[in-house]
Order: structure tokens, then sequence, then C-alpha cells
């Protein structure tokens, strides 16, 4: 074990959504710091887990009909495998389902309880059961949740409350005196107004709510759901029992949040541990989101984009390093698939993959497989020797503000430089010539060590393929600081021959032809759950019509589309329809359902595609809409 700890944590993910990206992004971005450390000599823990109580999960299990606990379990398998896929190395994943987790809450609520700061009252307020919290009366227009569009109530029932106020000064104290506890800095002064405006007592229990932890001695109160959630980062180190984890890593180094819940985590976590007398975590820091046209990603504006998508024709490795590369920490970044494609093709494909292609090729033609002596250096090849040193010396720095942008930028202007010593040079002719074949050796001796530096140096990033370059050159993985020095490679040692590491990527016709995007900023409509209103004539503009399904059958090479052929009654209309993942083409025929008979045709897959079939979408899984057998087709739907 190292001496030094480092502990590392992302949000607690609800269950009630499928992970996409935004969830990927924290992940994957705490992971690259994680390894990062461990391969600085950290003893690293890094945490990850479910956020499973409270009425957003209930709501949704009853929405499938389904026990909230087996909805969890369900969630928590698509995350614990999509995490192994994009290579995160978690530590420990924790539920809040856990019994150990239980424990820890209720020993902190009867803390916090013991230090005079829960007292019963009576709330009244708006609610936003979409957003778990009660909202403020400045947040609430027309019946509706300013910051998310939904619905609030009004709620009023006894609640425990915690004395937040009696914090106010204490916490404003604290951020004067750690100005790095909150990063980056806007999002500090962001914290820091809202502290100054004021804080009220918080309700801190709930009686509308009964899929939680109970509150000790009166189990008719479940306790919030975020002072459960923020429970885990104690819990998960076995805080409750005494572990011995909890006394090693607490207080954590950093908690990596979105901008969405600072205010949780930067004010309500410090206070009540605070109030429990226990250490604060060093940082919090909270980062920009992933856009979609300028929209947060969401399920009801249906413009997610899900890490598992990307997977059918990219990999791991350039997922992390897109992300990571255009990594939003201090603003929003928007994501197009089209950018994806150009910067992994052009970085990862070309740049880095290429150079390891064509050296390995040269050291197989000219070198016996084997890495050239690489101790004679010229002045140039001095020169990128000692800028790489001086990058590799940077590292931790730029790693502990979350420089990955500037770290990356620089990794690739070394990768740059060495493609560019290979162009000038040509050691490919070189060789030719006997007098000039030690020099040839030499450079491609030099190209290694280099190659090698900078991808023990950017493996935390991209795992995958940096793992299976210093597979290739018998080097060990994961590699370790003595591997971020130079003159690692000792002369001679095999290189094996592999295939690409990044081939060039194309986007499925699918995803080009899907229909642009509109920013929804540009609309000024009033919106519920993001969505513009319309009015009854826009709606009527619709053609919906009953249609039967007479034929559906396979699409060559899609796996997810079917084209079908449809009685609209005056005629018959092909349509294709992203459903062969879910529906055999023999239980579609004969099958009444309903079309938007007006929609601009589409090429898919080289098929044209006539209108569309309407399906209800739980978590990107179609249900067709039931017709009733008797309904004629091209009956008008509306
Ligand atoms: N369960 C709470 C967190 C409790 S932590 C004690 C929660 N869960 S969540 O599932 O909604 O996840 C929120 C987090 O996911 C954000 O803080 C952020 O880390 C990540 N993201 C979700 N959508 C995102 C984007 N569109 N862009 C970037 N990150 C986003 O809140």
């Amino acid at each position: 074990m190292g001496e030094k700890t480092f502990y590392i944590t992302t949000p607690i993910y609800y269950v009630n959504d499928l992970p996409h990206i935004g969830h990927a992004f924290t992940t994957i971005l705490a992971d690259v710091t994680a390894r990062y450390k461990r391969l600085l000599g950290y003893d690293v823990f890094f945490l990850t887990g479910t956020d499973e109580h409270g009425q957003k999960a209930e709501r949704a299990a009853r929405q499938r009909g389904i026990p909230p606990q087996e909805l969890a379990d369900r969630v928590v398998e698509n995350y614990a495998r999509l995490w192994a896929r994009l290579g995160i190395q978690y530590s420990r994943f924790i539920r809040t389902t856990e019994p150990v987790h239980r424990r820890a809450v209720q020993k902190f609520f009867r803390r916090l309880v013991d230090r005079g700061d829960i007292y019963k009252g009576v709330y009244e307020g708006w609610y936003c059961p979409g957003c778990e919290a009660f909202v403020p009366e400045g947040s609430v227009a027309d019946g509706l949740h300013t910051d998310c569009g939904r619905a609030v109530e009004r709620l009023q029932e006894d609640s425990y409350f915690f004395r937040l106020s009696r914090y106010q000064e204490p916490l404003r104290e604290y951020y004067r005196a750690h100005p790095e506890f909150i990063q980056p800095e806007a999002r500090y002064n962001e914290v820091v107004r809202f502290v100054e405006a004021g804080l009220k007592d918080l309700s801190v229990s709930r009686r509308t709510v009964r899929w939680g932890i109970p509150v000790p001695d009166d189990p008719d109160h479940v306790i919030y759901v975020w002072l459960d959630a923020l429970t885990n980062y104690i819990s998960a180190l076995g805080w409750a029992d005494g572990d011995p984890l909890y006394e090693r890593y607490w207080p954590a180094d950093v908690h990596l949040v979105g901008k969405d819940i600072l205010r949780f985590h930067c004010v309500y976590w410090p206070a009540f541990l605070m109030s429990a007398g226990l250490p604060l975590p060093r940082q919090v820091f909270g980062h920009g989101w992933w856009l979609r046209a300028q929209s947060k990603m969401s399920k009801s504006l249906g413009n997610i984009i899900s890490p598992e998508e990307l997977l059918e024709f990219s990999s791991p490795d350039m997922i992390r390093y897109y992300l990571v590369r255009e990594a939003p920490l201090d603003v929003d970044s928007d994501f197009s698939y089209e950018g994806y494609q150009t910067r992994v093709n052009a970085d990862l494909a070309n740049d880095y993959g290429n150079l390891i292609h064509r050296l390995t090729s040269m050291l197989a033609r000219f070198c016996e497989g084997r890495v050239p002596d690489s101790s004679r250096l010229d002045g140039e090849m001095v020169t990128i020797r000692s800028d790489l040193e001086g990058w590799v010396s940077r590292l931790e720095a730029w790693v502990d503000r979350w420089a990955y942008p500037e770290l990356r930028r620089e990794a690739w202007v070394h990768v740059q430089r060495l493609n560019g010593l290979l162009a000038r040079r040509e050691p490919w002719r070189l060789m030719r010539d006997a007098s000039t074949r030690v020099e040839a050796q030499a450079l491609l001796g030099f190209v290694t060590e280099a190659l090698r530096l900078i991808t023990v140096g950017v493996w935390p990033v991209i795992p995958f393929g940096a793992g299976a370059f210093l597979e290739r050159l018998r080097q060990p993985v994961p590699p370790s600081r003595d591997h971020l020095a130079w003159g690692v490679l000792p002369p001679g040692t095999p290189v094996a021959p592999g295939p690409e590491l990044y081939p060039r990527i194309e986007l499925p016709e699918e995803v080009r032809l899907e229909a642009p995007l509109v920013p929804a900023s540009s609309v000024t409509s009033p919106s519920r759950e993001g969505l513009t209103m319309i009015d009854l004539q826009t709606f009527m503009q619709v053609d919906l019509r009953v249609g039967e399904i007479v034929a559906a059958e396979p699409i060559e090479k899609s796996k997810k589309l079917l084209k079908l052929t449809v009685d609209l009654g005056s005629e018959r209309r092909q349509v294709v329809a992203g459903i062969a993942q879910y529906y055999r083409p023999e239980e579609l025929r004969g099958r009444k359902v309903v079309v938007v008979a007006n929609l601009e045709p589409a090429v898919l897959m080289g098929t044209e595609s006539q209108g569309m079939i309407l399906a209800a979408d739980v978590d990107g899984r179609p249900y067709l809409l039931e017709v009733p057998a008797e309904v004629p087709n091209g009956s008008r739907v509306r």
C-alpha cells in the first residue's frame, strides 16, 4: 500500500433512469483521475454507486409495475455492465439499499439529533417530485417548477427539520478559509452567494414517501433522500461499524459532481458533517454539462446519447478520450456525432494509432522486431526528450487542477513531433544504405522510447489501446511511477506485432440520417418538461392513421431496422422501423398500428421509409401502440 492516500467519489446515480454520456462523463473523469493518482504512487479509493431510495425511484417502479428493489437491481446491473465496458476501475460500488448504508444513515441521523440540530415541525411549501425537493417560492410559476418545467405540489406535513440556519456563519467562515473547497472558481462564487442570501432550516424527513430509510424511533417518517444519499460517502467506508477504511480514507480528497447538485454537496453535506463532528471533504468539483443542441440531455426531450450506442461503432477508449478531451469543466459542451467522429479519427486513428502502427511495422521490417538501442541522441532528439520529461513532470499538477484538455493537448504535440520526425528523416530510406543504417535504427529506438513514455502518460485516459501497446513492448500494465521516466525500455526487447489499435470509425447510416436537432433555446413558446407547447392546429397537421402491417422483413446489415409494408386502406406504404431487436417479423404481420402518414420520406440503410409507426418508449425499448382489430385501415387518429 502506498503512503499517500487519495479518496475520490462520483455522485451516486438515480435508478429511475438509464445511464447516458452525462453520467459516463463524471464517472470516466473520476476514473481517469483515480488511474493517474495510482500511477503516481497514491493509495487510491474510488467510490461510485447508486442512489436507490426516494420518490423518483418509487414512481418509476410503480410505472413499470415492479417493486422498487427489483427496479434498482436491474438498473444497477446496467451500470455495472457499462462501467466494466468503459474500463471504470472503482474500488467500491455502494448501493443505498445495502444494510451497511442503512446503519450509517441512521447513526448519522442520531448524531444530528444528539447535537440538538434536529427538531420536529410542520412544513408547508412547494414540492417538486421531479427534483425531490421543496422549491423556493421564486422558482414556481403557473404551478410549474421553473428549473425543470415540471408540476409542483403544495405540501404540508409533519417533518423533522435540520437547523441549517445555525450553520450559515460557520459555512461562510469555512469557505473563506478554504477557497479550494469549491472548484472551479465560478462555482465557489455561486455557492457563497447562495449562502449569503440566508439559509433556512431544512426539512429532512418525509411522510409522503415510503421507499427509504426510516427515521430512528419514528418509522412513520422516512429520511430525506438527499441526507440518505450524501451519507454514502462515509457509509461505503464502513463508518457505522468502525471499519479502518474510514480512518484511512476520510475525509475525501474530492467529490466530483455535476453543477446541478453543487448546493447539496457544498452547503448541506458540510453542514451535516459539521453537526456530526466529522471532518469535511477537501474539495467539491462541480463540472459543466454535456448538452445536445444546446439543451441538457434528458429523457423527456429524447436527446440522450447512450454510451452503448456509441460502443456499437466505436470503442471505450474513444468515448473516454473524446469526453475528457472536450471536458466541459467550467462551461457546458455540446455533443455531436460528427464532432465525435472527426476528433477520434484525427487524434486516435491518425495521429496516435498510425504512429504506433508505422513504428511497429518498421521495427519488424528493419530491426528484426526488436527495440534498437536509443542511447545515442542527436540535438533534436535531446530537445524532444527534455520536453517530454517536462511534460511528465507537470502531469500531477494538471491532474490536480483537472486540466485534462491541456495535458492532452501537449501530449499530442509530442505525438505530432514524432510523426514529423519520421516523415522528415525517412528511416526507410536511411535503411537502404549501410552507412546510414545505424542512424535509422537509433531514430527508431528513440521514437519507440518516446512513444512508450507518452503512452504511459496517457494510459489513464485510453487504457485499452495504451495498455495493449505497452504489452506489445513487454511492459507491465498497469504501469507505475517508475515507468514515467526516460530510458526504461531495454534495447533488444522483442516487439510483438498486433492489429491496428484505433481503426477509423464511420457513423452508422441511422445516425447520419438523423433529423438535425433544433436548439431548444431558439424556441420561445412555453414549455413543459422541456418540450415546446403547440396549439391544436399545429397538432392537427400531423396525419395519424390506422394501418395494418401486411409484410415485415429484416434489412440486410442492420441489427435494428425492419422493413414493413403497411396497408393504410387506400394505399400501401413501406415503413422502416427501428424495432428489430424487440419484435420478430412473424409476430408483426396482421397487427394494427398507428402510422404518421404525412412524414417526409427518408432513406435508412438504403431503404426508403414512407412514414413512421408510433410506439411508447420505455428506456429505449419500443412498445407498439395497439389498435382494436375492428378499426378499419386508414381511419384517422386524433
Ligand atoms: N442521486 C443524485 C446524486 C446523489 S450524490 C450523493 C443525482 N443523481 S443523477 O443520476 O441525477 O446524476 C447526476 C449526476 O450525473 C450529475 O451531477 C452529473 O455528475 C451527471 N450528469 C447527468 N447528466 C449530465 C449531463 N448532461 N452532463 C454532464 N453530467 C451530467 O443527482
